[in-house]
């Protein structure tokens, strides 16, 4: 198990980016598996600092997001696309056709989670897939229950996650999508790395299930333990009670 506990939340996001970096220097075509949430925010500031001071390129990378909601079209400034789009795309040199979000509008929603693998396939495979953890202990939309081995798939969101992530959607909880794309916990899985990073003490219960629970399909998080490469960063407070 690597575990790293940093001082301070700063410490957390810029070792996060530095591994990132690291994956983008040492891969020809990196391929980055990406995730979003308020814990991702202070480390695309980062990566963008680092594109623009010059040391960070990401003209040969493809990105993978882990989800997105259903009903959302991508410039919708609630989805997840375009949280990317401010956060991280629009400020590094990284090409359009590279970046893959699922499409929270597709027609045939199942259609779109079958061609979502085959892109992710096609790709060579996600080398670094960055992750954070919901106070379900999903990692992307993976609710409980969500069998180790599932794939890109329809999700009903759980009503705890609802009300997590309504401060986007005015705080009410009613206005989050009820449903959502997401890679599943096999697709995350097939990555080569795992990255998972959490910080404050709000996280600190679910990590340690995370990390010290049994392994169950009710806290999807736990399944990265099965993973030969993966990383957990985490401030003192985020690892408070493991
Ligand atoms: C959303 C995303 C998850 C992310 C979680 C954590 O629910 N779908 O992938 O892990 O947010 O969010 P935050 O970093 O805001 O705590």
């Amino acid at each position: 198990m690597n575990v790293i506990v940093t001082e301070s939340p700063e410490q957390a996001f810029s070792q996060a980016a530095g591994m990132i970096a690291c994956e983008i220097h040492s891969n020809a075509t990196p391929v980055l598996g990406l995730a979003t949430g308020r814990t991702m925010e202070s480390i695309y500031q980062i990566l963008v600092q680092k594109h623009e001071s010059g040391t960070l390129d990401f003209s040969k990378a493809t990105s993978f997001n882990l989800d997105e909601y259903i009903g959302l079209s991508p410039t919708d400034p609630n989805s997840y696309r375009h949280y990317m789009q401010e956060h991280l795309f629009a400020h590094v040199n990284i090409s359009a056709k590279e970046i893959h979000v699922p499409n929270g509008t597709a027609p045939d929603l199942d259609a779109e989670c079958a061609q979502y693998e085959a892109a992710i396939r096609a790709s060579g495979g996600i080398g670094l897939q960055l992750l954070g953890i919901g106070e379900t202990g999903h990692i992307g939309f993976n609710e409980p229950p969500s069998a180790f081995d599932t794939r890109t798939r329809v999700v009903q969101l759980d009503e705890v996650t609802r009300r997590q992530n309504s401060g986007m959607f005015g705080n009410d909880p009613a206005c989050v999508p009820e449903r959502a794309l997401t890679m599943g916990v096999g697709t995350i899985l097939d990555a080569r790395k795992l990255l998972l990073v959490a910080v404050g003490v709000g996280k600190a219960a679910i990590i340690n299930e995370a990390l010290n629970g049994p392994m169950s399909e009710n806290v999807s998080a736990t399944a990265i333990r099965l993973h030969p490469a993966y990383t957990v960063i985490l401030d003192e407070a985020a690892a408070s009670i493991w």
